[in-house]
């Protein structure tokens, strides 16, 4: 096989809930998880040594070395494999980078997809699982996709099913955020406040509403801890927010740790009128109408 090509897909959290900064540096979640269909595409083609390149939305601000999530992926499943390979990896995002949608980390396990099979390894879903939660938090999650709550520091994952697809508008916002930055944030502001911090715990109603399908409870029930970090590091969020609620959206959220915006709408069509009416008012830049749950990477 001498190229392989694999989708993966963005996700967003209906759930963030953050416990106390564990002596890792990590913090234990209760994190629902949602893919959502905006999608990177990884191509692997055979190759003496492991490379990247990045192309599509978004790419001058992917860095193309070592530091690459995508190239540490295919440098942990060789090291798996116990054996030397190489693999010319093409990443065309559409992602939002740095955004909160867990771009890097789509990209980090549409590598170890694509490499498993062009390297004909054949490696379990398990066992990829276990090298994408070495990688990053959110990584085991882009490779299982649809909707799932992640514990500990949000690696270990449970499938949820849901009553329905859900229709959502995402406004990616100029310039990312760090995600380390702004749990650091998190953390300084529950400090100062004095509050003590609980145990994180899922929220019941929110899961029956994932079940029903019911997109009208969803939206009263979404919740991100981080929301208020990232409108303290990107005050200028808060107005696009309030924007999304005024015409419609039945919730609006931070996507993770920022700055992308999320807003639940009630159908494909309100998603589409709700984008448009974003992008004329000059409340976003740019808003995609997009539809969770999908699956996660897959072969195409
Ligand atoms: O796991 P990942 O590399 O994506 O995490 C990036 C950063 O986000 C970590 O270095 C940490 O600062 C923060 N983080 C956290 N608690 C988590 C997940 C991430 O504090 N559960």
């Amino acid at each position: 096989m001498s190229s392989v090509t694999v989708r993966v897909p963005a996700k967003v959290n209906v759930q963030l809930s953050v416990g106390p900064l564990r002596e890792d540096g990590y913090h234990d979640l209760v994190n629902v998880f949602h893919a959502v269909s905006i999608f990177d595409e990884v191509v692997a083609k055979e190759s003496e040594s492991i490379t990247v390149q990045v192309t599509g939305d978004w790419s001058d601000q992917v860095p193309t070395d070592g530091s690459n999530l995508a190239i540490r992926a295919a440098q942990a499943l060789a090291k798996h494999a116990g054996r030397t390979y190489g693999a010319d990896l093409v990443i065309k995002k559409a992602i939002p980078v740095a955004g909160g949608m867990a771009g890097g980390s789509a990209d980090a396990a549409g590598a170890l997809v694509a490499c498993n099979e062009l390297w004909g390894l054949g490696l379990p879903l398990e066992d990829l699982m276990e090298i994408a939660g070495d990688l990053g938090s959110d990584v085991p999650f882009s490779l299982m996709g649809g909707t799932a709550v992640g514990t500990g520091r949000g690696e270990q994952l449970c499938e949820l099913p849901t009553g329905g697809t859900f229709h959502w508008v995402f406004a990616p916002a100029d310039g990312g955020l760090s995600t380390a930055n702004v749990y650091a944030e998190c953390d300084r502001l529950r400090e100062e406040s004095g509050v003590e911090v609980s145990w994180p715990k899922l929220n019941d109603s929110l899961m029956e509403a994932l079940g029903t399908g019911d997109v009208y409870a969803l939206g009263s029930h979404l919740s991100n801890d981080l929301q208020v970090a990232a409108l303290n590091l990107r005050p200028d969020l808060a107005a696009t927010l309030d924007a999304g609620r005024q015409h419609g959206a039945l919730g609006a959220i931070v996507s993770g740790s920022g700055p992308t915006c999320a807003f639940l709408a009630i159908d494909a069509t309100h998603a589409r009128d709700l984008a448009g009416s974003l992008t004329a008012t000059g409340a976003a830049r740019t808003a995609v109408a997009a539809h969770g749950p999908v699956q996660g990477a897959i072969l195409v």
